[in-house]
């Protein structure tokens, strides 16, 4: 995987259909950008919202170590087992390969025994603390859709945090604090993910889950994306029109799960007893052993194919934008200001493509999107029209899924997933909730009837 990235090999990945993943984290649905359909006119293309597939990201990334000599090897040193003071001959040497250790062991592939993995030289200039950046750079905005997984072959460390930069590494921000200790190292009350709700998701905490040190077998960190998403999407990510929807009116929340960079600064090392062992500082250093992030280019919807030419990602553009993220209107298609295609409405989104320009053209051609039948879905595309029984989407308060197509709602619900009372979207309800109120209680599914009804979007 990681000599993938050397050899500059023409790396491109797009989905073609709705083929279900074998993973829960698929956003699903906006997997094509155009479809023909049949109208009153004959065939025409139809336009989508549409993003590319997510990915493993660690494929595309350039890492950087500061300081830049921090790697163990050079010159050779002895360190000791983990958690073991007194077995200190275990060797790290750059020039033997059977015996380094360098960066791009912690994106190689894992599942061999023993895992291969990066170390940092030794603490032995203690007390002057031992502190590592790791950093990893996309060059290219991308979206991250599952939770970043960091593998320690070490003890976990006792400080540490993760940063993010939206501007190519010109400014950080934190992301998530780490410590045994998160009052005594970063002066914040130790929080989890678990603590926050809908109105706090974009909180950074500080969390002392992972950091229990050198003692536990654990040896993970994780930055919880999943968790957060559950806050709109339910707690096994089933209603992702929620979320999908809540991303599409809040760019604050779209924002904080989208990345240039992402910077892990180790600030402290495992040491597990108040003391550090001055006589053995060969204990104290980092090694991981596998990273994970799992990301897709940002296109802003208007792109399925991300292509990876020449060390560099690049969203193959459609609906007439152009730019590495598709964020402008290509030459002679200024006809409107650019925008970014929505989500909404569930499930097939808004493209918003760009029109020509009034000047390139005699008369401006009709824009008006047009909107299939139902039968000429089901005749044009019957893949792409699975819309209402799968992973992602199903009727909901006893609806049924009608030909895949279309949800067939109880009397009193409506909705493409009969989400909405009827009596609602005709502001008629009343207070008179005895008989007949419905089994309102789940969240993600007020959630949903806020956003595809009149309630006002949430705020941050
Ligand atoms: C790591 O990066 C931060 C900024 O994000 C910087 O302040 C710090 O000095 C860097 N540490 C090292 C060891 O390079
Ligand atoms: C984009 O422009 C081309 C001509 O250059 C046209 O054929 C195509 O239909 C346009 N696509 C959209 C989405 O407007
Ligand atoms: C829907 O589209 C089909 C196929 O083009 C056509 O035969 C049918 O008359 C259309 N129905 C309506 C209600 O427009």
């Amino acid at each position: 995987m990681y000599l993938s990235r050397f050899l500059s090999i023409h790396a491109l990945w797009v989905t073609v259909s709705s083929v279900m993943q074998p993973y829960p984290l698929v956003w699903g649905h906006y997997d094509l950008c155009k479809t023909q359909i049949y109208t009153e006119e004959g065939k025409v293309w139809d336009y989508m919202a549409c993003q590319p597939e997510s990915t493993d990201m660690t494929k595309y990334l350039k890492v950087k170590l500061d300081p830049p000599d921090i790697t163990c090897g050079d010159p050779p040193e002895t360190f000791c087992a983990m958690g073991n003071p007194y077995m200190c001959n275990n060797e790290c040497d750059a020039s033997t390969p059977e015996l380094a250790h360098p960066p791009e062991l912690m994106f190689d592939f894992e599942g061999r025994h023993p895992s291969t993995f990066w170390q940092s030289a030794t603490w032995k200039e203690y007390p002057k603390p031992l502190q590592v950046n790791i950093t990893l750079s996309w060059s290219k905005t991308i979206e991250l859709t599952d939770n970043i997984v960091i593998t320690f072959e070490s003890g976990r460390p006792d400080q540490m945090i993760l940063e993010k930069s939206l501007d190519y590494g010109r400014t950080w921000q934190p992301y998530q604090y780490y410590a045994t200790d998160c009052l005594d190292a970063f002066h914040m009350d130790p929080k989890s993910v678990k603590d926050l709700s809908q109105h706090t998701v974009l909180e950074i905490i500080c969390t002392e889950e992972y950091s229990t040190g050198y003692t536990t077998n654990s040896k993970i960190i994780h930055f919880e994306i999943k968790d957060r998403f559950a806050f709109f999407a339910g707690p096994r990510l089933r209603n992702m029109a929620s979320l999908y929807g809540q991303l599409d009116t809040t760019k604050k929340l779209r924002d904080f799960f989208t990345v240039t960079d992402l910077r892990i600064r180790l600030l402290r090392p495992a040491v597990g007893e108040i003391f550090v062992d001055e006589l053995h500082l060969a204990r104290y250093f980092y090694a991981i052993s596998d990273i994970k992030v799992r990301g897709r280019c940002k296109c802003n919807l208007h792109a399925t194919v991300c292509v990876y030419d020449n060390s560099k990602l690049t969203c193959e553009c459609e609906h007439n934008t152009t730019g590495p993220d598709c964020g402008k209107c290509k030459k002679n298609y200024q006809g409107r200001p650019w925008s970014p295609g929505s989500y909404l409405p569930i499930p097939k989104g808004t493209a918003n493509t760009c029109i020509p320009s009034i000047s390139s053209i005699g008369n401006p051609p009709k824009f008006n999107r047009i909107w299939p039948n139902i039968s000429s879905l089901e005749v044009s595309n019957p893949k792409q029209a699975n819309v209402c029984d799968n992973e992602l989407l199903h009727c909901q308060n006893g609806g049924t899924c009608h030909n895949n197509v279309r949800c067939l709602c109880p009397a009193a619900y409506t909705g493409i997933l009969c989400e909405k009372l009827r009596c609602e979207e005709a502001g008629s309800c009343g207070s008179d909730s005895g008989q007949g109120a419905p089994p309102h209680g789940s969240p993600a599914l007020l959630l949903l009837t806020t956003l595809l009804g009149t309630a006002s979007p949430l705020v941050f």
